[in-house]
């Protein structure tokens, strides 16, 4: 844009498109004259307060939208660079200088046509509240989204650095809450890590259908205008339109998806917090004092509180998906006011996880293990039994028959580990063999120690320290490429903010 002084667009009975009617219709320099603007249900009606969070947003697509407004001539450079100028005062002066209003959207229209005059009210041509919140929203959520993907990406980074050092660290690995066989520390929290990693693929993927600019649909029925979408699109840094003007202003699933994806990522947090809060209650994690709460009454206690709360954010967010998904359901097109409610939830979700994130890697990062406690744990309730069985088998017995012969075996050890003799007894029972005619006796043996069946278990994504090192070495690098995906997006953002600024600074 170089040039701002073509006129405003002519309307076929010759008015200059935007103050057809006259300037004077605004003369109170109030939005819609007053109209409906008392009563009881005001402050019932009003989002001003909760709206805070979208008043940058706002005075960004404000900003775009006047700057596409002169671009197309349907207003003149004149009144753009008043408006915009005014903008920028509103922007100053903050949230919580603003007249009243039914949202920020009317107040900040309201406060640009008190400082502008009824030239001021040129700034809603060719568009609706409808289409302003909608990307109102979808500006602020992306910001939220990104800012939750590098919270998620630095905890990510920072499992893997405890993985690294714990691979060596073996712990005892559990199905149904019954020891099952031993695994390692680093182990367990690449498991986390892994699921960190799709939660943080849905949140990415999510952003591809919020980054979508809505302005423009108006109310839902588009405009006469000729107003330009793909530059406000643009200029806002989103990375498409929401084509049809109808979705594009009833729009809110890009609200429900980011709650589902936010709330696995909860309960991906939430089942790491009960397996610390488990580990914590059989002492086989040390949490730092920074993540631990005493008792009022109970002087020796030392409680894992911090990863109960973080546990429990799962819930708060289910609940808001949950209050979410009502709302939207069932609503007609186009716009319902509902919408204005469902907004809260979304933003109570990302909030939720937002903070519960490096609260809870934090717990993890700064624990100690206690590795022989974990050792001496790792092989109780004849956990080694089926590196056992294993070792059987590759010798040559029938898995099945194997199975068998060490469940004779734990049998025979009334509660306590078989050592090899209960081994070779329940050998002689099932086989009518002794153990050293049908295994090499010195594999069963080490079998049975469980840093031994640790290693043994080197399959891909096992827990043996090999497999893990190199499962470490392929995770780094998807950690790395998250990164990048993330700064290729905050640098879109910023530079839409820039050219937006360079834009606006070309009128004022
Ligand atoms: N505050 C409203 C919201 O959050 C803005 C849109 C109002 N539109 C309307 N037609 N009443 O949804």
């Amino acid at each position: 844009m170089t040039s701002h002084d073509e006129d405003p667009e002519e309307t076929e009975d010759g008015a200059t498109a935007a103050s057809a009617g006259g300037d004077h219709a605004a003369d109170k320099g109030v939005v819609r004259r007053e109209r409906f603007s008392g009563g009881p249900a005001r402050a019932f009606l009003s989002s001003l307060a909760a709206d805070e969070r979208i008043f940058a947003a706002d005075l960004a697509v404000d900003r775009a939208h006047v700057v596409m407004l002169a671009e197309q001539g349907i207003i003149g450079a004149d009144d753009a660079a008043a408006i915009l100028a005014a903008l920028d005062d509103v922007e100053a002066a903050g949230h919580g200088a603003l007249p009243d209003g039914e949202d920020v959207h009317e107040a900040i229209e309201t406060a640009v046509i008190d400082r502008v005059g009824p030239a001021g009210g040129r700034m809603h041509t060719a568009r609706s509240r409808n289409d302003e919140v909608a990307a109102c929203i979808r500006y602020r959520l992306r910001e939220d989204l990104l800012a939750t993907v590098g919270t998620v990406v630095e905890g990510r980074e920072t499992l893997l650095d405890v993985a690294a050092t714990e691979t060596e660290t073996i712990m005892p690995g559990y199905t149904h809450r019954q020891p099952a066989q031993p695994t390692t520390v680093a182990h367990w929290v690449c498991s986390y890590e892994s699921a960190l990693a799709r939660d943080t693929e849905r949140l990415l993927d999510a952003y591809g259908r919020v980054n979508r600019s809505p302005l423009g649909a108006a109310a839902f029925a588009g405009t006469s205008f000729d107003i330009d979408r793909e530059r406000t699109a643009e200029l806002l840094g989103f990375d498409g339109i929401v084509e049809n003007s109808m979705d594009a202003s009833s729009a809110r699933d890009f609200l429900m998806e980011t709650s589902a994806t936010v709330t696995g990522l909860a309960t991906t947090l939430a089942g790491l917090s009960t397996d610390v809060v488990e580990f914590a209650s059989d002492g086989y994690i040390d949490l730092s004092d920074d993540y631990a709460s005493t008792s009022s009454i109970m002087p020796q206690k030392k409680n894992p509180d911090t990863l109960e709360l973080v546990r429990s954010r799962a819930g708060d967010v289910a609940s808001g998906l949950s209050g979410l998904v009502t709302t939207l359901s069932g609503l007609p097109r186009a716009y319902n006011r509902d919408l204005q409610r469902a907004t809260g939830h979304a933003w109570d979700a990302v909030d939720a996880v937002h903070e519960a994130v490096p609260v809870a890697v934090g717990a993890v990062a700064t624990a100690d293990w206690p590795a022989e406690t974990l050792e001496a744990a790792a092989g109780d309730g004849f956990a080694t039994a089926t590196g056992v069985a294993d070792r059987l088998a590759v010798a040559g017995i029938p898995f099945r028959t194997a199975h068998e012969l060490v469940a004779r075996a734990g049998d025979l050890a009334d509660g306590g580990n078989p050592g090899v003799e209960a081994i070779d007894e329940a050998c002689r029972e099932v086989l009518g063999e002794p153990l050293e005619a049908v295994a090499d006796v010195a594999a069963i043996e080490s079998a049975l120690d469980p840093v031994e069946n640790v290693a043994m278990r080197d399959s891909r994504g096992g827990p043996a320290p090999a497999a893990v090192e190199a499962h470490l070495d392929r995770t780094r690098e998807g950690v790395a490429a998250d990164r990048e995906t993330l700064a290729g997006r905050q640098k879109r953002i910023e530079d839409a903010e820039e050219a937006l600024d360079a834009e606006v600074s070309s009128y004022v």
